[in-house]
């Protein structure tokens, strides 16, 4: 019989708290370490553990001799002490007997070398063999555990494509095939898309086409661009190969996999819908300084995957990674700080790998809620935050505001950085970053966007680098202007369509006519040589009569925009850096020509004649143009930081957007949420903010107008005179 599973039939996950837990892998320890590992676990206020991640060694020692006996007394002793559990399936890390017995399942490389067993993830994404394997696994573990009350939540293998995104193996290649089959159905469809005409690439039928793997030079970019999108898919299809078995033993238990921060390999929005639950381990780097940021962006991109709703932090670590060349830890505070942006940004759990810090293996030295000392600050620091959490219960339905602000982001351009072959390096999801980092500096929250949504709902979006456009997404940002959106369309855009191929009479493509600016020549600086001829060696004037009698202007890192000391540019500058002195206006080693094709287009800034664009100063580099109630922006170069947050500035003002973060201190950030307030303190001195009313439910304090937040530490404020 078949049964219809409608979303309601699926047990709510979220609870009236906010989970605290870890991976949990009690496979590496002896019985009594896992009896004080829950005293332990009650200590630090645990309530939700993912088991069995990599535990397929012990559910199945040898092929089809199935073994559940110890995961099910583990799961009983958690549920007795009130831990719910997040069930791995297992399949992330396949056993020896799988190497030996079936080696069609290892991967293999671009250079056609298999891998072999001793680390995790070898298989293949397409191996028949590996997904009959995993189905056989997960309909056992399923039946075994599908009515424990411990089992919460289904955790679908382990950061899918983490370490193996693409195989070269045959029987990928045959699935490429396949799927490029049911793509374009004729094989002429495809030479066209793929222009195959050019270096006689023509193909007669689907099985001469081979993977992008060890090649003589260039491989064409639109089959590169196929081969991302068939590898994202192909680890799909294995995700909801087990997903469809769950859901037949287990209907009601949702299912999450966990996503891994702006991971480049695979495609999230088409992802996303199929997680019950959003989960995503993300890892910033404390030696970076713009770790607190990423925390930041990564968590509103999976509030912005879930469709606004809230997700699950499924892995961070306490204190240090070990897998970085360089593994620094958190400062004091970092982990209770970065662990309460992401709940502000709509996280429902916080949750660590791992557990107990492992005594052996490749992980030693990643620090563990339980380190290898317990006098380390690990176990303090995590017995702390499981307390601050239990004080936000009240906070655990978040009420999240939309953002006016929305950056598009999107795959294919993320892929196209690879796949088109110059003019330039461009890098959409570095764009994406830095565009982000311009609004968190200023104080504005951001909703990640993908290119064919609708956008009405915002007031200013930015298009960064959307080399690859279509003419849907193009239709999306004129309709947002004409609603009243300020729209910043960043260079390069529109230069190809989704098959790499250039758009004729001018690089803005389907967007030319709107944005009123067509490119028709692109410009780029040489921030370092490929090849210096001559090695080292430099031109001198006197001796090198020829050649040191040219410059040569586009050897160069920045382009430099020039605009009028009382231009509207010039004065968000002011305001936005509250400076008399016009900082330099700068881009990256990138510029375009552009011609303006309509009258109503206002020049904010041209570029200067030094440097790259010495040879077309004065050329336009920066435009808006009006359109109904908002306006089009281009901005013909890669802005550096200064210049992003002056257009992001005027921008704004235009857009009537204003953020209450502007007058806080330095390194303080405020989040606001309909339920609270969270003031997070980035900075290394503790912050005084005045006109502050309400209760901290950190501290659990009444403040009556004067809050105090000491370095690297938060508040959660529920406004008003008393709790
Ligand atoms: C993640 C992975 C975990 C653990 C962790 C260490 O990528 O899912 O199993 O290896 O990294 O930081």
């Amino acid at each position: 019989m078949i049964r219809l599973i409608i979303m309601s039939d699926i047990v709510p996950f979220y609870h009236n708290r906010i989970e605290y837990g870890a991976d949990y892998n009690p496979e590496q320890w002896s019985p009594h370490t896992q009896r004080k590992d829950i005293e332990l676990m009650a200590q630090a206020g645990v309530s939700l553990v993912s088991l069995g991640i990599f535990s397929w060694d012990r559910l199945e020692p040898k092929p089809d001799h199935y073994s559940f006996k110890e995961l099910i007394e583990t799961m009983d002793i958690l549920h007795e002490h009130s831990i719910r559990v997040d069930l791995a399936t297992a399949t992330a890390s396949p056993p020896a007997w799988m190497a030996t017995l079936f080696p069609d399942t290892l991967p293999v490389d671009k250079h056609g070398q298999q891998m072999s067993f001793g680390s995790r993830q070898q298989y293949s994404p397409s191996s028949q063999t590996f997904r009959k394997r995993t189905a056989q696994l997960v309909t056992h573990l399923a039946r075994a555990v599908k009515d424990h009350p411990a089992l919460c939540l289904w955790h679908v293998s382990n950061e899918y494509g983490c370490h193996v995104w693409e195989s070269f193996d045959e029987e990928s290649i045959a699935a490429f095939q396949a799927w490029l089959r049911s793509r374009y159905t004729t094989i002429d469809n495809l030479n066209n898309a793929w222009t195959t005409d050019f270096w006689s690439q023509r193909y007669n039928d689907f099985s001469q086409i081979t993977a992008p793997a060890h090649q003589p030079t260039f491989v064409n970019p639109a089959q590169l661009m196929d081969w991302r999108r068939f590898c994202s898919d192909a680890l799909l299809e294995c995700y909801l190969h087990e997903k469809r078995i769950l859901r037949t033993h287990t209907p009601t238990v949702p299912v999450t996999t966990n996503f891994m921060e702006l991971f480049p390999w695979i495609n999230y929005w088409s992802w996303a819908p199929h997680l019950d639950v959003l989960s995503e381990d993300s890892y910033p780097d404390p030696a970076d300084a713009h770790s607190g940021m990423r925390a930041a962006l990564s968590a509103d991109l999976q509030r912005s995957l879930a469709g606004k709703k809230p997700w699950l932090l499924m892995e961070q670590v306490t204190k240090a990674v070990q897998w970085r060349t360089y593994n620094s830890p958190k400062r004091p505070g970092q982990f209770a700080l970065w662990s309460l942006s992401r709940v502000a940004r709509g996280a429902r759990g916080i949750l660590q790998f791992q557990w107990r810090q492992s005594q052996g293996g490749a992980e030693t030295f990643h620090s563990g809620m339980v380190p290898h000392d317990m006098s380390a600050s690990s176990w303090k620091d995590s017995c702390e935050l499981g307390r601050t959490l239990q004080n936000l219960s009240s906070l655990a339905h978040p009420q999240l505001r939309p953002s006016p602000i929305a950056i598009i982001l999107d795959w294919d351009n993320i892929w196209a950085a690879e796949a088109l072959i110059g003019p330039s390096q461009w890098d959409h999801s570095q764009a994406v970053k830095r565009w982000y980092k311009t609004f968190f500096e200023a104080g504005y929250g951001v909703d990640f966007v993908r290119s064919s949504d609708n956008l009405d709902t915002y007031r200013v979006v930015i298009a960064p680098q959307l080399a690859l456009l279509d003419s849907q997404c193009c239709e999306r940002l004129e309709q947002a202007a004409r609603r009243g959106a300020e729209v910043i369309v960043s260079a390069p855009a529109g230069i190809a369509n989704r098959n790499c191929q250039a758009y004729l009479d001018g690089y803005t493509g389907p967007l030319k006519d709107a944005l009123g600016v067509r490119v028709v020549e692109h410009w780029a600086a040489t921030p370092h040589l490929d090849e210096p001829w001559l090695g080292d060696e430099t031109t001198h004037p006197l001796v090198d009569r020829i050649s040191s009698a040219v410059a040569t202007p586009s050897f160069h890192e920045k382009t430099e925009l020039v605009t009028d000391s009382n231009s509207p540019l010039a004065r968000a500058a002011r305001q936005a850096l509250q400076c008399e002195q016009l900082p330099a206006l700068q881009g990256n080693h990138w510029a375009e020509v552009v011609s303006i094709d309509a009258d109503d287009v206002h020049i904010l800034a041209v570029f200067a004649a030094t440097g790259p664009t010495t040879d077309i100063a004065g050329s336009p580099a920066l435009t808006r143009r009006r359109i109904r109630k908002g306006a089009l922006w281009y901005c013909a170069t890669d802005p550096q930081p200064v210049l992003r947050a002056i257009i992001a500035k005027l921008a704004c003002t235009y857009a009537g957007c204003y953020t209450a973060s502007a007058h806080l201190p330095r390194g303080v950030e405020l989040i606001e949420r309909d339920d609270a307030r969270f003031y997070l303190n980035h900075s290394d001195s503790a912050q005084e903010i005045l006109g502050v009313v309400g209760h901290d439910l950190i501290s659990s304090t009444q403040c009556s107008g004067h809050l105090v937040i000491p370095p690297r530490s938060s508040a959660v404020i529920i406004p008003g005179n008393s709790q």
